[in-house]
């Protein structure tokens, strides 16, 4: 090989790692902005989990907190609540999943959805799955009910049972239960 052409190889060395690695700060530049956009700001993330006293909360009433910028119903329920949401089977219920994110995998009994020693407490996220409007506490004037509770959308007429699960209307999905943990016997915390 001439001293020419050795000369001229390198240059194309050269010059193919130069353009190589513009093309990799180009992508990385690129690739920066949409991942920077996908962290949430930090007053999200500040409030990305909060605690709520809920020592004042009534058997048979419930309190509605904001939590990352949607209702969550924190509700104590009464016996019957719980007997007539623990009464359903499975096959009775439009959605089958528990919806709940402390267990993903879980099934929609109410055991799965409810909290507490004899599952007294509901906690679930006050938005109808069907076009996000927040049902109101019902009368349970709904079939299935039995008349001791639940939610009714007033936006299309969805009803949730008093475990929350969609029963009858156009929701898709039983609300929702956010992750929950007792801090202790009057503090949860949500996320
Ligand atoms: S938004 Fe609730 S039924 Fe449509």
């Amino acid at each position: 090989m001439s001293h020419a052409e050795d000369h001229e190889g390198s240059r194309r060395d050269f010059l193919y790692y130069a353009t190589a690695g513009a093309g990799a700060v180009t992508a990385g530049a690129a690739i920066w902005p949409m991942i920077n956009q996908m962290n949430p700001s930090a007053d999200v993330q500040a409030l990305s989990s909060i605690q709520v006293d809920v020592g004042g909360v009534a058997e048979g009433t419930q309190i509605s907190v904001m939590f990352l910028g949607k209702p969550v119903f924190i509700r104590l329920r009464t016996p019957t609540e719980i007997d007539e949401a623990r009464a359903v089977s499975l096959d009775e219920l439009p959605d089958q999943s528990a919806r709940n994110a402390n267990d993903e995998a879980a099934d929609a009994l109410d055991e799965n959805r409810s909290f507490g020693e004899n599952g007294e407490w509901l906690i679930m996220q006050g938005v109808c799955t069907h076009l996000g409007c927040v049902p109101l506490n019902d009368a349970g004037d709904f079939v299935g009910s039995g008349g001791v509770g639940g939610w009714f959308c007033p936006c299309h007429g969805s009803h949730y049972d008093t475990s929350g699960r969609i029963r009858r209307g156009p929701a898709p999905e039983n609300l929702p239960v956010p992750m929950v943990q007792f801090i202790d016997e009057t503090t949860i915390q949500l996320g």
